[in-house]
This record gives C-alpha cells, sequence and structure tokens, in this order.
C-alpha cells in the first residue's frame, strides 16, 4: 500500500496580473497542475524557462496564493489553515531558491544564519541551539564545523552557500523540500555534491523534494518522479525510467532528444539553443487547445480546439496529455 500523500495539488492555477488599466489578458503561469508528493519522495518538475515552475514552487510554500485549485497537506486544506496549524505547515515545507548569494544575508554569520529559524519557530535555549546549529552543519557536510559558524557569506564559495542555504531549510525539519534549480548557478564541477546532499536527505532525514530543474539528466539521477511541464502544463508525468526511457509527449521526446550525448553534442545542443530562443515567440493562445501546438511537429487540428487532458496512458502512473496517447486511440491502433 503507498503511504497516504504529504502533500496534494488538484487543479492549481495561477494567473499575474491583470494590469488594471488597458485590456490585457492576465498571465497565465500555471494553467491547471495536479500532482501528489508523498513522504521521502522526490518528484522533479523539469520545463524551460517561463514553464511555470518557480510559480508551483512559490504556491506549494505560500508565497503566491493560487487563482484556483487546492493544496492539501496531510489531507488538510492549506487555504483553510489558520494560526497554528498555517504556522506549522509553513515550518513543514521549505524553500531552497536558485541564488544562495540573494538568499543571504551577507550581514549575517553562518551560526546567526542558521540559529534564528531554531529560536524563532522552535524555541529553543541557547544550549539547544548552539547544539542543534553544530548538527545541521555536519548534516551539510561543512566540517569542521566550529570553522564555519563565524563565517559570513562572501567568505564562503557557492557550494558552501547553498550548503547553508540547505541547513537552513531543514533546520526546523521540515517534511517537505521545494529546490528551485539548487544548482543551476553552482560550478558544474560541485552540482553533483550538493544533489547528492538532498539524496542523502531524502533518506536520512525523511525528506521529501520536489526538486524543479529545467536539466533533465539530473531529474533522472536525483528523482522517482518526473512532471515535464510547459508553458503552465504538467504535459507528461511518470517514473523518471518512464518519461525519460519511454517518453511519449512530442516535448518530453524532444528534451530527451536535446539531452547532450557526447559523440552528438554540437548538433544537439544547436537544437536546444534555437529551441529556447522561439520559446517565446511561439505563443499560443493559453487558454484553447495545447500549448505546445506552434512547436509540435505532429500537431492535428483538433489540438487547437481543445488542450488534450492528462491521463494514464502506461500502467501503473505513466500520464501524459496528448491526443496521440488518448487511451481510446492506442487501442484503435493496436
Ligand atoms: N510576478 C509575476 N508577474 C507577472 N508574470 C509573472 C510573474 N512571475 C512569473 N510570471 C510569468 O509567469 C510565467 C511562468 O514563470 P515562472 O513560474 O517563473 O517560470 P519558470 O520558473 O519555469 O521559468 C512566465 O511567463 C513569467 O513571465
Ligand atoms: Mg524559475
Amino acid at each position: 500500500m503507498p503511504e497516504s500523500p504529504l502533500i496534494a495539488v488538484e487543479h492549481l492555477r495561477k494567473e499575474y496580473g491583470p494590469p488594471t488599466r488597458g485590456n490585457h489578458q492576465p498571465v497565465v503561469a500555471v494553467r491547471d497542475v495536479s500532482f501528489e508528493v508523498r513522504p521521502a519522495e522526490i518528484v522533479a518538475i523539469v520545463g524551460e524557462s517561463g514553464s511555470g515552475k518557480t510559480t508551483v514552487a512559490k504556491l506549494l510554500t505560500g508565497i503566491e496564493l493560487p487563482t484556483r485549485g487546492t493544496i492539501q497537506f496531510h489531507q488538510q486544506q492549506v487555504a483553510r489553515l489558520r494560526r497554528k496549524a498555517l504556522q506549522d505547515y509553513r515550518r513543514q515545507v521549505q524553500i531552497v531558491f536558485q541564488d544562495p548569494y540573494a538568499a543571504l544575508n551577507p550581514f549575517n554569520s553562518v551560526e546567526y544564519t542558521l540559529a534564528r529559524p531554531l529560536v524563532r519557530h522552535l524555541h529553543l535555549g541557547p544550549a539547544a541551539v548552539r547544539e542543534r546549529v553544530r548538527e545541521l552543519l555536519h548534516i551539510v557536510q561543512l566540517t569542521p564545523e566550529e570553522d564555519f559558524l563565524p563565517k559570513r557569506p562572501d567568505e564562503l564559495s557557492g557550494g558552501q552557500r547553498q550548503r547553508v542555504v540547505i541547513a537552513r531549510a531543514i533546520a526546523t525539519n521540515p517534511a517537505l523540500i521545494v529546490a528551485d534549480e539548487p544548482v543551476s548557478m553552482l560550478d558544474v564541477s560541485i552540482r553533483s555534491g550538493v544533489l547528492q546532499l538532498l539524496d542523502t536527505l531524502r533518506s536520512e532525514q525523511r525528506l521529501a523534494i520536489v526538486y524543479i530543474t529545467h536539466d533533465l539528466l539530473s531529474a533522472q539521477l536525483l528523482s522517482d518522479r518526473v512532471m515535464v511541464m510547459y508553458r503552465g502544463s504538467v504535459v507528461e508525468e511518470g517514473t523518471a525510467l518512464d518519461v525519460i526511457s519511454h517518453p511519449l509527449h512530442p516535448y518530453t521526446q524532444h528534451l530527451v532528444d536535446a539531452i547532450p550525448h557526447p559523440k552528438k553534442r554540437h548538433q544537439r545542443h544547436s537544437r536546444v539553443a534555437l529551441d529556447l530562443a522561439t520559446a517565446s515567440a511561439s505563443a499560443t493562445s493559453l487558454d484553447t487547445g495545447c500549448a505546445y501546438y506552434a512547436r509540435c511537429p505532429v500537431h492535428q487540428d483538433r489540438c487547437l480546439e481543445a488542450a488534450p487532458a492528462i491521463q494514464t496512458v502506461r500502467a501503473p502512473s505513466h500520464r501524459v496529455a496528448c491526443y496521440l496517447h488518448e487511451p481510446a486511440h492506442d487501442r484503435q491502433i493496436q
């Protein structure tokens, strides 16, 4: 029996705007997104820039409120939580942003940065704070701990800073961390160490992680399940193996195809560059039809009429939003 979900998101939608003057349409950053995360599970959200990943992160952590849809935490609607229960939710769901430089106050020492949430949220006394700060540094492998306590952000490398940010995020024993492109601003050589740390936190602290990235390869290495987003919608979801070894949606197939391969590096990089350049130019009307229509090599007329719903097409949990893979269609062509 699978464990009940830690967090369950249903029909989440986020519109920004509209501006008060003029008749501009609001930006639909997240269109209609549903998913679950179970305890100690790592779920990756993959998609190019502008697909709505950060907005999902902000909705999950309460930084932004949804325009529509619900978020349930331990089967309780977050929108209905009050006071203590809401505080507890905020403690249990923490975010790690992309940029550790911006996330840390340049004037605060590592010790102060890590002590603050312990005092504010857990009301620990000085001795317990000292002990827990050292423990956190040990967990994120900033050792010897004593050396790091007095350091300020400008005395740390990018990777060390992100480890401090992660230590602060886990300080209050959250159940879920939303990590929004946590390694994309770090040197390539230290990225895998930080991802390895997230994996260790999942297994040793039973932490669930929503890992947001535009890098399909790291999603495959780190996560149990992968959700692929395109222009505010989840177009495909499944185990990392399902999505990357048997991609069904034309956009996922394209992403998998674009994973750099040593022998074909030149050719594939140029395709990715082209795609990123055309991504914003190919905007279609966001509320009718498939958002991928303009870029899809196999689109049909009906794709413009109504967006295909995401549905399970390969047992037990591989879901895709594409008319090519409607269960009925699959049966017809067998
Ligand atoms: N505060 C905001 N106001 C208006 N539009 C926004 C805001 N934040 C994000 N957007 C727009 O919403 C869409 C999704 O953005 P975002 O969630 O940041 O995507 P990603 O993290 O995948 O790059 C983009 O078109 C972006 O320009
Ligand atoms: Mg983002």
